[in-house]
């Protein structure tokens, strides 16, 4: 096999390893996707400062995400129908985040259940809740978070109603996959994925299935939110949520500064500066652009996170220099596990770290909480000029 020296080597390896339907649901944003390629090209408009003759021993990128010490500060997002990128999916990147030291997050809508992967990790993990209109259920959920014992609750506030994707329609996108000559196609060249898949201990969404009725199709994502999720989530439910979980929270999907004061006044221990990958409103602005004017805002009040484009270590470091304290990566791990299993979230992590400490190194850091703005070069009107 080549050898493997980025992010990009494992996309490949992975868009070859996994059936079509898959792939495409990782790689979709919303309708143009104008916001998911942004998410990205403008990470590539900031520069970065290089700065010479300054000792660079002992470096290091540890940092804390809400007080937990991390080995940098990258957590694993929650994604939906993580198990089907691979057999047994979320256990296998929780056990690979565990060993590395950074948080994973389970999805609501992932394959393993909440109980699957407390019992494969005996580490702590983050839950992502989507709220229910059944209530009970969605109570059910935050007690099963919290006798599984995670360490925090990621409320995502950006998908109460799902953006429409072309290609998991064109696709017919459910899990586990139905059959058709297509797919029969298209597995033909994807043995790794059918054999994992033969044994895996789950193919439906294991946090639901068993748990509630009165689903009209419970493969498919797009019926089920439509039916199940809450429309009505408003900052009111959103307080009551957390007072009912009562731990550590972190609520996910902004992407204006009056929703990060609101989040604030609410008493988040974090956001996530976030437009869910450029898979919800697209025309949204990405979230690098969106960062600094959250920052400037509320950025002593609160801890920002930021996901939605990292592909890289220097894009982590980007991040942070804007003044982030943390980071998600979603499809970046996804191509890992989905092109190696459990090893490829491993590699993917190692790349990103290794990329974060010598860039940090040429920015003239040694540890990336020292990083700053100052480290950046921003174009002018990087964060745009729109009318009032
Ligand atoms: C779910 O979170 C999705 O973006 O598909």
């Amino acid at each position: 096999m080549a050898v493997i020296t980025n992010i990009e080597d494992l996309h490949r390896l992975y868009r070859r390893r996994v059936p079509k339907m898959f792939y495409d649901y990782c790689q979709s944003g919303s309708w143009t996707e104008q916001t998911f390629r942004e998410n990205t090209s403008d990470f590539a408009q900031l520069r970065l400062r290089q700065r010479v003759a300054v000792d660079m021993s002992g470096r290091s990128t540890e940092s804390t995400m809400i007080g937990q010490k991390v080995t940098m500060p990258v957590a694993l997002a929650p994604v939906g129908s993580t198990g089907m990128q691979c057999a047994d999916g979320e256990i296998k990147a929780a056990r690979a985040a565990r060993d590395f030291g950074v948080p994973f997050t389970l999805s609501t809508m992932s394959i393993n259940s909440i109980e699957d992967i407390a019992e494969a990790t005996n580490a702590p993990f983050w839950f992502q809740l989507y709220t229910m209109r059944d209530t009970d259920f969605t109570s059910r959920l935050i007690e099963r978070a919290r006798a599984a014992q995670c360490s925090a609750l990621v409320i995502t506030l950006d998908l109460q109603i799902l953006g429409q994707r072309h290609k998991d329609l064109k696709n017919g996108l459910s899990a586990p996959p139905k059959i058709s000559a297509r797919l029969i196609y298209d597995l033909a060249t994807k043995w790794r994925w059918s054999m994992g898949m033969a044994g895996a201990k789950r193919r439906h969404f294991g946090n639901i299935v068993g748990h509630v009725d009165s689903v009209s199709d419970l493969a498919d994502l797009g019926a089920w939110t439509a039916e199940q999720f809450d429309p009505t989530l408003d900052w009111t439910k959103v307080a009551r949520l957390m007072e009912q979980w009562g731990g550590k929270v972190i609520l996910k999907g902004i992407l204006d500064v009056e929703d990060a004061k609101k989040a604030v006044e609410l008493g988040a221990d974090a956001i996530v500066v976030s437009n869910h990958g450029g898979r919800q409103q697209d025309g949204a602005l990405s979230s690098i652009r969106a960062l600094p004017a959250i920052i400037d805002a509320v950025g002593d009040k609160v801890e920002v996170h930021l996901d939605s484009g990292i592909r890289s270590g220097q894009d982590v470091l980007k991040a942070l220099a804007m003044g982030a304290r943390g980071t998600m990566i979603g499809r970046s791990f996804i191509y890992g596990l989905g092109a190696m299993g459990e090893d490829g979230v491993t590699k993917a992590l190692e790349l990103i770290q290794r990329e974060l400490d010598l860039s940090m190194a040429f920015s003239g850091k040694r540890r990336v909480t020292d990083l700053t703005r100052a480290d950046l070069l921003i174009p002018e009107g990087f964060e745009g000029r729109w009318q009032a």
